[in-house]
């Protein structure tokens, strides 16, 4: 049976995208159910339409609280019979209540190598640091924003000249493979999170958590 996911957007929705190609795939472990943008004009919620998938629009603005909004997003999710939830450039920091219905069961990417460069702009973080390996992160989401027990991760150079711009296109590349592949371990019950990190399958390659694209 494939795990039924539902995607939360807010904007471009790059990364649904690429969850969406990925779950064509017919041996795919999950299926897109739903895709709820917290806001109704996002350039991704219009394509998710034009494919003729399940959408709904939330806009925040229109709940008085953080609990009422999450409280609909959460209906929308359960009436979808969604099994894993994969948030995807949604730009809405979760109620407490919200993280613990769906823990174990929702993901994030993040773009960077957690635990550095958490929060906003990470990709200037990252420049103003001056590293030379970057990358991104997906990992189970927890209380506290970007910290949760990580899935997967992929490398991606810092190279000279670089502006967050160049950098973030360059990780992007990588955001879009390691996200299908990382949901994939998840659904295949591959990955799961246990004691504030995530075990393996031991049928499972320890690289099928490591990306680390060529220069
Ligand atoms: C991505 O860089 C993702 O890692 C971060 O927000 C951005 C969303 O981009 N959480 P998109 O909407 O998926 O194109």
């Amino acid at each position: 049976m494939k795990k039924r996911v539902g995607i939360l957007i807010s904007g471009r929705g790059s990364n649904m995208m690429a969850l969406v190609e990925a779950a064509q795939a017919p041996d795919y472990p999950a299926e897109i159910a739903v895709v709820i943008s917290s806001n109704p004009t996002a350039p991704g919620l219009a394509w998710a339409q034009q494919r003729g998938l399940p959408t709904v629009a939330l806009h925040h603005k229109a709940y008085p609280s953080r609990e009422a909004f999450d409280d609909a997003v959460h209906a929308e999710l359960v009436k979808a019979r969604v099994d894993l939830v994969a948030l995807a450039g949604f730009m809405r920091i979760q109620s407490g209540a919200f993280v613990r219905r769906w823990a174990g069961r929702q993901l994030n990417i993040h773009p960077s190598l957690l635990p550095l460069f958490k929060g906003l702009h990470p990709h200037q973080q990252a420049l103003d640091a001056r590293v030379k390996l970057s990358g991104c992160t997906v990992h189970f989401v927890t209380e506290e924003m970007d910290s949760g027990p990580i899935v997967a991760q992929a490398a991606v150079p810092v190279l000279e000249g670089d502006t967050a711009d160049t950098l973030s296109k360059r990780i992007l590349v990588a955001e879009h493979k390691l996200y299908p592949h990382a949901l994939a371990l998840v659904a295949r019950g591959q990955a799961t999170a246990e004691g504030g990190g995530v075990t393996l399958g031991a049928t499972e390659d320890p690289a099928a958590q490591l990306f680390s694209p060529q220069l």
